[in-house]
């Protein structure tokens, strides 16, 4: 079987694969019905070890709509409390016999930890400043959607500018974005403030700003994040007044990037520290709703596809 651990492990034609895949879901969602059995007898385990509100919920959205019975496990209420290692939690998980794993842990790695001790799929729903493979996929679906309403359909995004402005050291959002938009043709900036900006970002073939009105000059698509305070530890906070003011997002600042550039955050939004209000609301130009339903139909596909190796069914995962 495959595990999906990071976008690092995908091919391109992999992406656009699962992004076609999760394009029929995003049709049957909007329907009546919106089950379809084709997981029915499978378990699902969402085994949640930090807080979430989208991902956990669109896995189980999108587990319960497949025919899956899924069961959350809340790291709060478990045994880790009394001191269980990550490594005996999975080889517990294992022996359920569950069909497959859904992992958010807070430390990077852990859920390939998980995914080398256990029989059946291991997906990634956010480890550490590692990945969050399901979010870039889902942001990448929201983004083609948006140029398709636009009458600009593509398959990828070449000849496109990204802009990723935040708390870039650490988030795993950004990381899995630079490697999926890339993948998909895009040109990448990041803009942070200096002590939240990762050493070797050319590297991986992004071009670093500090100054967000530079930045924005060209950019066709402009991604914000939070200040990910949870994980600071000896950095330089900026006070949120001064946050808002050297990198807040608001309407006379977005009129620095190309006209009519898409506004997007994965959530959870800081309204007024990272993006005021006005343009988190803007209905043509922000699609930030429209992310959080992509989510449902990525976690659909991306289910779906890698359990097909358990179901006896043919297919790249399998
Ligand atoms: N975007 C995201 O991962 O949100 P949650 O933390 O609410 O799951």
């Amino acid at each position: 079987h495959r595990d999906l651990t990071g976008i690092s492990q995908l091919e391109r034609h992999e992406i656009l694969y699962l992004l076609a895949s999760a394009e029929e879901w995003v049709e049957h969602n909007r329907g009546r019905n919106k089950r379809a059995d084709l997981l029915s007898g499978l378990t699902i385990i969402n085994a949640f070890f930090e807080n979430s509100t989208r991902t956990l919920l669109s896995f189980e959205i999108a587990g319960k709509r497949l025919g899956a019975d899924v069961v959350n496990m809340h790291a709060a209420q478990s045994s880790v409390k009394k001191g269980e290692t990550l490594i005996d939690t999975a080889i517990t998980l294992n022996a359920m016999r569950a069909d497959a794993i859904v992992i958010r842990h807070g430390s990077s790695g852990a859920t390939q930890l998980i995914a080398d001790k256990v029989d059946c799929p291991v997906l990634n729903a956010g480890d550490g400043q590692h990945e969050h493979p399901t979010q870039a996929l889902l942001d990448a679906l929201a983004l083609r959607q948006a140029l398709a309403a636009r009458g600009e359909g593509a398959e990828d995004f070449t000849g496109r500018t990204v802009l990723i402005c935040g708390d870039i050291l650490h988030s795993r959002v950004a990381r899995s974005n630079i490697l999926c938009l890339q993948a998909m043709g895009a040109k990448v900036r990041l803009c942070s403030p200096p002590a939240l900006m990762p050493q070797g970002v050319e590297m991986m073939g992004a071009e670093a700003f500090h100054d967000f009105d530079v930045a924005l000059e060209g950019s066709d698509v402009v991604m914000m994040l939070r200040l990910q305070t949870e994980r600071m530890s000896g950095q330089f906070i900026p006070s949120a007044r001064e946050y808002h003011h050297l990198y807040g997002l608001t309407k006379a600042r977005l009129e620095r990037a190309s006209p009519d550039a898409l506004v997007m955050h994965p959530g959870p939004m800081n309204r007024g520290v990272e993006i005021d209000s006005d343009v988190a609301d803007m209905l043509d130009r922000s699609i930030i709703t429209s992310q959080v339903e992509m989510g449902v139909a990525i976690r659909m596909a991306c289910l779906e596809i890698l359990t097909r190796s358990g179901r006896g069914v043919e297919g790249w995962a399998a």
